[in-house]
């Protein structure tokens, strides 16, 4: 003990003080506003507002979500979806309301704004089987539109530092491949090409990208799309891969996250000022599933919460719906969205994950790197 003490000079020691004093004073920044984009993956209640068949509002979706007391909020999960689950890593105390709840003037200086409708995608005319739903492109509209409001009522400057401080998360492109590339008898186009459908991805998400950050966003977080040939409902429209994750719609999705990832990795020194994560949800999802008996998982072959019968698989859960007793033991929540547990497991790694979870470093590094 009295050895450690020696070794440890007064200088140091002073420097140490120094710091802790930096760290706990000075530099201590408020929790961000979050400015959130995507999908049902992180829907927080925009399609309630919305004509579409894509809807979590009724019971037993939010069985689990304590906000709420367990009511349903339009989340697809039974409790927490993996942006809360950030939130809450950034020391958050209110959620991003859904951009649909507030009045066309709001300026999202509360917390931020959720612009994420269930069905969206990349492409305009993704998730169009759903009806109604807000693609990437209007949920930017929607951003530009917040952002004019914050700048009218703070000026520009005072507005431009609370946007460059906040944290633009963006969850999107499994609809691109589920609701349009792999149905496309639904959707008014004829048949496209892999390679010319995912430059098409390509081109339209690096616009929104560079649009975003013209609109000065400049701590974007963006996941690729997950194995959604794992979710139970692809597992079951592709039989003959016996229950088992369909190879094909993964190869799909890796074709393109392979592509994504050189993307952002070309893109990230061409915007000034920002810091680009890139998270590998492919591999965080694959990964788990593949050590679930590590987690106490049982089930990832179908959802906890199912309708019975033929054909009623492809829809959301309603109030008749059957459901399992511990969400901790399935993988999936519904036929398409992990549980709450699996989300939490998720953000463990994308919070504090090496290389192969988060490029170039994890959420945790880089909320340091901005002073969070
Ligand atoms: C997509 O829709 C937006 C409006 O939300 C429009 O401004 C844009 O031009 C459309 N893009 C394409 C490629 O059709
Ligand atoms: C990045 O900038 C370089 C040099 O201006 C350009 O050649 C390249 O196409 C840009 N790439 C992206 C993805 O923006």
């Amino acid at each position: 003990m009295s050895n450690h003490i020696r070794i440890i000079s007064f200088p140091s020691i002073l420097w140490f003080v120094l710091l802790l004093l930096r760290s706990s004073f000075s530099d201590a920044k408020t929790v961000p506003l979050f400015f959130i984009f995507g999908d049902s993956l992180v829907d927080a209640g925009n399609n309630n507002y919305l004509h579409t068949i894509a809807k979590a509002n009724v019971k037993p979706y939010g069985i689990d979500y304590t906000p709420s007391g367990g009511k349903p909020t339009g989340r697809f999960c039974n409790g927490k979806t993996f942006l809360d689950l950030t939130v809450d890593e950034f020391g958050g105390s209110c959620y991003p309301p859904p951009s649909l709840s507030l009045s066309p003037d709001d300026d999202g200086t509360l917390c931020g704004v959720n612009y994420a409708s269930s069905g969206g995608g990349i492409l305009n005319d993704t998730g169009a089987l759903f009806l109604e739903r807000i693609s990437m492109d209007a949920q930017i509209d929607t951003y530009a539109n917040t952002r004019q409001n914050m700048i009218t009522n703070l000026g520009r400057e005072k507005a431009t530092e609370l946007l460059k401080n906040a944290v633009f998360p963006i969850v999107v492109g499994s609809n691109d491949f589920l609701d349009n590339f792999l149905t496309p008898i639904i959707g008014t186009r004829e048949y496209i090409p892999q390679d010319v459908f995912i430059a098409q991805m390509l081109d339209m998400h690096y616009s929104q990208l560079t649009r975003l950050h013209s609109l000065d966003a400049r701590f974007i977080i963006i996941w690729n799309v997950p194995p959604i040939g794992c979710m139970p409902l692809e597992r079951k429209m592709n039989p003959w891969y016996g229950g088992k994750c369909a190879d094909s719609a993964n190869e799909l999705v890796s074709d393109y996250n392979k592509k994504l990832k050189d993307m952002i990795t070309e893109l990230r020194p061409n915007l000034s000022e920002v810091t680009l994560l890139f998270v590998d949800a492919y591999y965080v999802l694959y990964d788990l599933l593949l050590h679930k008996s590590d987690y106490g998982i049982k089930v990832a072959g179908e959802g906890c919460c199912t309708n019975v019968g033929p054909v009623v698989e492809l829809f959301p859960c309603k109030e008749t719906s059957t459901y399992c007793e511990d969400r901790s033991k399935y993988a999936f929540w519904d036929e398409y969205h992990p549980s709450e547990f699996v989300n939490r497991l998720s953000v463990k790694r994308y919070m504090d994950g090496d290389t192969k979870h988060v490029l170039p470093f994890n959420i945790r590094r880089a909320m340091k790197l901005r002073g969070f």
